[in-house]
């Protein structure tokens, strides 16, 4: 008598499994920042083995493709703070993540790309790694500094369009070429610095106004218009040839934080 049902019951189960399963493998906030852990549990481990890499697969450290299996990923690094945005138009997430208590410190920025077919797996996971040596390089204070900032999910009228992200995070590197790219910018009144361990408040005092000929290149953008951040990864060419990671947050219109994370080589 309650045979039909039981059967009923099963099918409908396996539809809702087959569903999650389909929206874990689309470029979803869930799918990237649940992907963003699997990286994270990685770097924890020194393991990349239960990440869901994709057959085309690229690492790249420092702006060089190089090898995962010999890469800061393989090293087991203990994690004290970390944080992640994803983009779901890019099919990207960005993680950064401070390693100070542990035998060699770290700063890490990771952007990771996805295969959009559909599969999710992991195209490219993108890391700018400083560590001792790097442009004001101190793990310790910098978690200092960003364990005290609010990186809440943002209230809708306190967010900002994709676009104006994108170009904030553009006038930025933009300002040691562009002599007009510095007032471009909507500073916050209390907005906050972080570059490696050197802390300026408020972010919009000193400030580059062009000079370089050389613009930042080879950028790539990390975009959550619910965290109001935009993350890009370039070559900061314009003070010379360095892997870095800029992220911006803006809160109501206005910068709010500013982070880099700038290798010296
Ligand atoms: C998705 O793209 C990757 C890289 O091009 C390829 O290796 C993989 O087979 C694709 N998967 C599907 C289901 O198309
Ligand atoms: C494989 O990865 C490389 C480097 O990321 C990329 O340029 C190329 O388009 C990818 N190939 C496919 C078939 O997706
Ligand atoms: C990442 O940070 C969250 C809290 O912000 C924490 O719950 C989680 O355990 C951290 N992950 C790792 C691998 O340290």
């Amino acid at each position: 008598m309650f045979g039909p049902y039981t059967r009923l019951t099963t099918v409908v189960i396996t539809i809702l499994t087959l569903g999650s399963s389909l929206v874990l493998a689309e470029c979803t906030r869930e799918g990237l920042l649940a992907a963003a852990d699997s990286y994270l549990a990685a770097q924890t481990s020194g393991s990349i083995d239960d990440l869901k890499l994709s057959p085309n697969f690229t690492y790249q450290l420092n702006n060089k493709v190089a090898d995962i299996k010999t890469g800061v990923l393989s090293q087991p690094l203990k994690i004290d703070l970390n944080r992640s945005t994803a983009d779901t138009i890019a099919c990207a997430s960005y993680t950064m993540l401070i390693s100070a208590t542990g035998s060699q410190p770290y700063v890490i920025s990771t952007q990771i790309r996805h295969e959009d077919n559909g599969t999710s797996s992991i195209a490219l996971i993108d890391t700018i790694a400083a560590t001792t040596g790097a442009l004001f390089f101190d793990a310790q204070k910098t978690l200092g500094y960003i364990e005290k900032e609010n990186w809440g999910t943002l209230d809708e009228e306190m967010r900002t369009s994709r676009d104006e992200l994108k170009r904030v995070g553009d006038a930025y590197l933009d300002m040691w070429t562009d002599a007009n790219a510095a007032d471009s910018i909507p500073w916050g009144t209390d907005c906050e610095r972080v570059e490696g361990s050197s802390l300026t408040r408020p972010c919009g005092a000193t400030l580059p106004h062009g000079g370089s000929q050389k613009p930042n290149g080879n950028r790539r953008y990390v975009i959550d218009e619910t965290m109001g951040s935009v993350d890009v990864l370039c070559s900061f060419n314009s003070l010379g040839d360095m892997p870095d990671s800029h992220e911006v947050r803006v809160e109501g219109g206005t910068v709010k934080y500013v982070h880099t994370v700038t290798v010296l080589q």
